[in-house]
């Protein structure tokens, strides 16, 4: 057998091998009376743009793409969820002090305003993601109202 064969099986095998690593999956499953769509008015139609473009990697649950049945895609995913999910947890945004509620909305707001969410190499991937120009102004809309109620109760 030649070098290149050599290097072909090898790189096989391992490819074969990473198939058994599989990261644990972010799969809650339960309610989350903290979050984000229950502690302020959310019109069902921005909720279904944080869910369908944002919850799969800043929630308890992600809604597992085929890609993520194959390394190296699962781990992939599974670093932008845990380092997602670390920054901001929309299941979890009840439980945020008020100064930190405050500054995550501006987060979303800059990150809808400046694109960088979602991430592009996922929304190349779930096309379905990707924010039309009214579902970003949908976004943006809702949070300057809520931003503008918070400020009301301090
Ligand atoms: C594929 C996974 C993924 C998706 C989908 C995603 N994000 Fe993120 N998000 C991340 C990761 C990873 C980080 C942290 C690292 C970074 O900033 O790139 C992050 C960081 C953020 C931050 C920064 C928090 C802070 O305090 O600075 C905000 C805000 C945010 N995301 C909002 C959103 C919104 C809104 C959506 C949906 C429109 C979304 N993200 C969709 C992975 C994702």
């Amino acid at each position: 057998m030649g070098r290149v064969q050599k290097g072909l099986l090898l790189l096989l095998g391992a490819l074969v091998l990473i198939q058994f690593i599989q990261p644990v999956r972010n799969q809650g499953g339960q309610a989350y009376p903290a979050d984000i769509s229950r502690i302020y008015p959310m019109p069902e139609n921005v909720q279904g743009i944080l869910k369908t473009s944002c919850y799969d990697c800043h929630s308890n649950n992600t809604n597992y793409p085929w890609y993520a049945n194959i390394q190296p895609g699962a781990w992939w995913l599974a670093s932008h969820i845990s380092k997602g999910k670390d920054e901001l947890n929309f299941n979890e945004f009840g439980n945020y002090s008020s100064r930190k509620k405050q500054s995550k909305l501006k987060a979303i707001a800059s990150s809808i305003k400046d694109v960088t969410m979602p991430i592009s190499s996922y929304t190349l991937i779930h096309r379905n993601a990707k924010l039309s120009r009214t579902e970003q102004e949908l976004i943006l809309d809702w949070v300057e109202k809520t931003k503008d109620s918070l400020s009301q109760i301090k």
